[in-house]
């Protein structure tokens, strides 16, 4: 009976649940991804020229991380700033509801010297526990820099998110918002297959961001990221390293074990498309671009 054939399919199981194995196909992905000398021209670069109003006249600095994971980014953009701004001090909150990676972050912190211009406070909740606490403590503080790099597929509802964190932005504070830009092959793929995958958050981009922004009448900024992902194993089969990539792609656990044989099909030759990816020297590499949107406080 077909409804029992429903029934009976067993669901792929999104990759975020098992938080082990998340994080070791995370960082495959970013050890075969450009991800991070893209972050990092980002914030050696792009992020002081941008702060550069904000910072200016203050001599102690507001931030809020929302989803620092462990933390190797915020501390980047914190040394580019220092560079910049020696005699500055910040007050850093920081949110992180997986354990593991607060726990990264604090020791990352304990082992890097000369972060005594910088206060933490740790929260290790989501951004929309963050948001119920703050109401319900009626704090009023205001922020000048708050970041959100890679944490918008995650949350419930990222209107009502950057809704809430733009409230809390001070006079010439900034909200920052890296995505995927909406034309990737990964965003593409995952929008492709979202049925199949069971997934529907990690198929945002900056494209839905932007749509949401226009909607609501909200000006802000945006400035690409290029980035490339190294797919090349993707394409052994049985190859591990291919399989963590593959899972990190779809955000499906353990991908090559449970999908059907047609979805493999279909995710293959997705990746090979030529309109995503390109062949250099034997490699094969996709595009993953990420986009920056800059909002300010609301008039
Ligand atoms: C891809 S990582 C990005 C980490 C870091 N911002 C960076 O760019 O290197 C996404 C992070 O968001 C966190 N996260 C997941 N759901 C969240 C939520 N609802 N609120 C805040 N953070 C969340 C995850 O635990 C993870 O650390």
């Amino acid at each position: 009976m077909h409804m029992d054939q429903h029934i009976m399919e067993s669901p792929l199981t999104k990759l975020i649940t098992d938080s082990n194995r998340y994080l070791k196909c995370y960082h495959h992905y970013l050890k075969h991804s450009t991800d991070q000398q893209t972050m990092q021209e980002f914030t050696n670069n792009l992020l002081p020229d941008i702060m550069t109003k904000t910072v200016n006249g203050k001599s102690n600095l507001n931030v809020i991380g929302v989803g620092s994971g462990s933390g190797e980014l915020d501390l980047q953009m914190f040394s580019a700033l220092h560079r910049k701004y020696p005699k500055m001090t910040v007050d850093n909150e920081v949110i992180e509801p997986n354990p593991q990676q607060l726990r990264c972050y604090r020791d990352l912190v304990s082992q890097t010297p000369g972060l005594d211009y910088i206060r933490f406070n740790w929260n290790k909740t989501t951004a929309e526990e963050f948001e119920e606490q703050w109401k319900e403590k009626k704090r009023t503080e205001k922020a000048d820099l708050i970041h959100m790099f890679q944490v918008l597929y995650y949350v419930k509802d990222p209107g009502a998110t950057i809704s809430f964190f733009q409230s809390l932005l001070n006079k010439n504070g900034q909200l920052l918002i890296t995505l995927s830009s909406g034309n990737v092959g990964v965003v593409k793929m995952r929008n492709a297959y979202k049925n199949q995958f069971g997934t529907t958050e990690v198929n945002r981009s900056t494209g839905d961001i932007r749509r949401f922004l226009d909607s609501k009448g909200v000006t802000y900024r945006s400035y690409d990221l290029p980035t490339q992902i190294d797919i090349t194993k993707c394409f052994i089969e049985g190859n591990e390293e291919g399989e963590m990539m593959i899972d990190f792609l779809t955000q499906v656990l353990d991908f090559s074990k449970t999908a059907s044989p047609e979805l493999k099909a279909g995710v293959m030759e997705f990746l090979r498309c030529p309109e995503f990816s390109v062949e250099s020297n034997g490699k094969v590499l996709m595009n993953a671009n990420y986009e920056l949107i800059v909002l300010e406080q609301l008039t």
